[in-house]
């Protein structure tokens, strides 16, 4: 099964999640990154990144390849923001139609729902396979490679 992990991460969490993910699934990883940086302050950093994801921002991000169509599976992982997507994993969103792949998805938190951005993923690829929610996967890496396992299982499932 040819597996790519599409994800953002701001604060390093997703992307630990995604290595987990890539060695289990032997899968191909892509990370998005926007070509302007949100603010890194204590406070800064809830500001201005939460108002983007409340409104939906999409972000230019740094070039890269991405051919969905070459894979037999998707799996697309975000922080939550706000409730939401973080805002690069919209523009890739927008960019690229995924409704004819097979897309799982995974969402990194600090306790707070995932339901909403698993909605928001829903919708517009048209059905996630399976999801996983972490909550802060770098710094509860016991938990967090229980879930990813789990998640592994059953994307492996025939
Ligand atoms: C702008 C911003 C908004 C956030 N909003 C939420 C939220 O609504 N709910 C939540 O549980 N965590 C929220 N968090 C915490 C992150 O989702 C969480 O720490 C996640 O593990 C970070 O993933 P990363 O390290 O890959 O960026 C927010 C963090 C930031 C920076």
């Amino acid at each position: 099964m040819k597996t790519l992990i599409v994800y953002y991460s701001f604060e390093g969490n997703t992307r630990y999640v995604a290595q987990l993910l890539a060695e289990k699934l032997d899968a191909d990883t892509l990370e998005l990154e926007p070509v302007k940086d949100y603010p890194r302050g204590k406070a800064s950093k809830y500001v201005f990144g939460g108002a983007a994801a409340s409104l939906s921002a999409a972000p230019e991000l740094k070039p890269y390849v991405c051919e969905p169509e070459k894979y037999d599976l998707m799996i697309l992982g975000s922080p939550v923001w706000a409730g939401r997507t973080a805002p690069p994993l919209n523009t890739f969103l927008k960019s690229h139609n995924l409704r004819q792949s097979r897309v799982a998805a995974f969402a990194c938190c600090a306790g707070g729902s995932t339901e909403r951005l698993f909605a928001m993923l829903e919708k517009n690829v048209g059905g996630l396979t399976a999801r996983a929610s972490f909550i802060d996967p770098a710094s509860h890496r016991e938990a967090a490679q229980e879930e990813a396992a789990r998640f592994a299982s059953v994307l492996l499932r025939p």
